[in-house]
C-alpha cells in the first residue's frame, strides 16, 4: 500500500499532486507543507484575504460524512486561494436518485473540475477515486472512515511545531478512542517522519488496536502514566458511528478514567498544550475547564487549519502544473523529432 499511495500522491519529480495519507510520504515534504502554510498564516489577518495561486481553478466539496470545521475551512482556503468553489450537497444530488459515485464524479470532471476534497466513510475511497476515477483532477482526502485525515494531522503538526518550536525531543500523548480514529493514525506517521520523541497513545483496552505497537508508539492504558511529562495532550472523541459493539460501559465512566481535566493535567509538562481535533464532547473526553483553559490550544488549530489546507491545495496544484509541462515539452520534441 505503502508504493502505491507514494506513487500516486508525488509527481516524479517528488512534488505533491494528491494528498490521501501521510504514511510514505517523505520528511521534506511534510516541512514544505508547514513552511508553505507558514507563508499563509497572515494572509487570513488583511484587509484583502485573499492571493491569486488558485485562480482560474474549481475545487469541488464532496463530503459523503457531516463535517462542520474541516469542511468549511476547505472552502475558505480554496477562497483565499482564489479560486471558484462548489460545495456539493451530497443529500440533495442525484446520488439520491440510484446514479452511482463514478458516474458523479466524471460529470464534475467533465465540468472542468481541478481538485475534489473528498471526505468518505468508507476508509481508501479517495485513494481508489484518484487511481480509478479521475486522473486528472487533484484528490485531497478530508477524512476516508477510519483510515487517515492527513490534512487534520498537519494542522497538528503545524500547531505543535508553533508551540513547542519543533518535534525534537517531543513527548505527545494521544488520548482516548484511538481505534476509530483516522485523526491518531495520521498523527503517529506525522509525529514518526517529522521525529517526535516518544508518541504514546492512552485508552482502554478496547479502544486501542492490538497492533499499534508497531507503528512506533507505547501504549498507556492508565490515563495518569500516559499523560507523565507529556508536551502535548490530544485529546479525541469517543467515535461512536464507528463502534460496531459496546465497546464502553458508559460515557461517565469513560470520563471517570480518561477524561482531561485540570487536576490530572498537573501531572503533564507545566507547559503542556492541549489539542482537539473537534467536534469535542464537554465533560465526555475533556473538561470545560481545559477545553477553554491557558493550556488548550483548540482554536488555534481550526485557524491554522485554514493555511494547512491552502499549502496542500496550492502544493497539489502547483505539482500538476509542472506535470501538465512536462507532457507538454515531450509532445513538441515527439513532433520536431518527426
Ligand atoms: C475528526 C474527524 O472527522 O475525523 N474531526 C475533524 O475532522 N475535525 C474527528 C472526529 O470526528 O471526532
Amino acid at each position: 500500500m505503502t508504493d502505491s499511495h507514494t506513487s500516486i500522491q508525488l509527481t516524479n519529480g517528488g512534488q505533491l499532486r494528491n494528498f490521501i495519507a501521510l504514511r510514505g510520504l517523505p520528511k521534506p515534504v511534510l516541512e514544505q507543507i508547514l513552511d508553505t502554510a507558514a507563508s499563509f498564516v497572515d494572509v487570513g489577518g488583511r484587509e484583502i484575504k485573499n492571493v491569486p495561486l488558485l485562480r482560474g481553478k474549481t475545487v469541488v466539496n464532496l463530503f459523503f460524512e457531516p463535517s462542520t470545521r474541516t469542511r468549511s475551512t476547505f472552502e475558505l482556503a480554496a477562497k483565499r486561494l482564489s479560486a471558484d468553489v462548489l460545495n456539493i450537497d451530497i443529500a440533495r444530488s442525484a446520488t439520491s436518485k440510484g446514479e452511482s459515485l463514478m458516474d458523479m464524479l466524471r460529470n464534475l470532471e467533465a465540468m472542468a473540475s481541478d481538485m475534489f476534497v473528498v471526505r468518505h466513510a468508507d476508509s481508501g475511497a479517495p485513494h481508489y477515486i484518484a487511481r480509478h476515477a479521475t486522473p486528472n483532477v487533484a484528490i485531497i482526502n478530508a477524512g476516508d472512515g477510519r483510515h487517515a485525515h492527513p490534512t487534520q494531522a498537519m494542522l497538528d503538526m503545524y500547531t505543535i511545531r508553533h508551540y513547542k518550536g519543533g518535534f525534537k525531543g517531543l513527548t505527545v500523548a494521544i488520548v482516548g478512542d484511538i481505534l476509530h480514529s483516522r485523526v491518531a493514525r495520521s498523527q503517529i506517521y506525522a509525529l514518526r517522519t517529522l521525529g517526535a520523541a516518544e508518541i504514546r497513545v492512552v485508552g482502554p483496552r478496547t479502544l486501542i488496536p492490538n497492533d499499534i505497537e508497531a507503528m512506533g508508539v507505547k501504549v498507556f492504558n492508565r490515563l495518569q502514566d500516559g499523560l507523565r511529562d507529556a508536551d502535548v495532550v490530544i485529546a479525541l472523541r469517543l467515535q461512536k458511528e464507528r463502534m460496531d459493539a459496546a465497546l464502553l460501559p458508559s460515557e461517565s465512566e469513560f470520563y471517570n478514567h480518561y477524561g482531561l481535566n485540570n487536576e490530572r493535567l498537573t501531572v503533564a509538562h507545566p507547559e503542556a498544550i492541549v489539542m482537539h481535533p473537534g467536534p469535542i464532547n464537554r465533560g465526555v473526553e475533556i473538561a470545560s475547564e481545559v477545553a477553554d483553559g491557558p493550556h488548550s490550544v483548540i482554536l488555534h488549530q481550526v485557524t491554522f487549519g485554514i493555511a494547512v489546507r491552502m499549502a496542500v491545495m496550492s502544493m497539489c496544484m502547483g505539482g500538476r502544473e509542472t506535470e501538465r509541462a512536462a507532457r507538454r515539452q515531450q509532445e513538441q520534441e515527439g513532433q520536431d523529432v518527426r
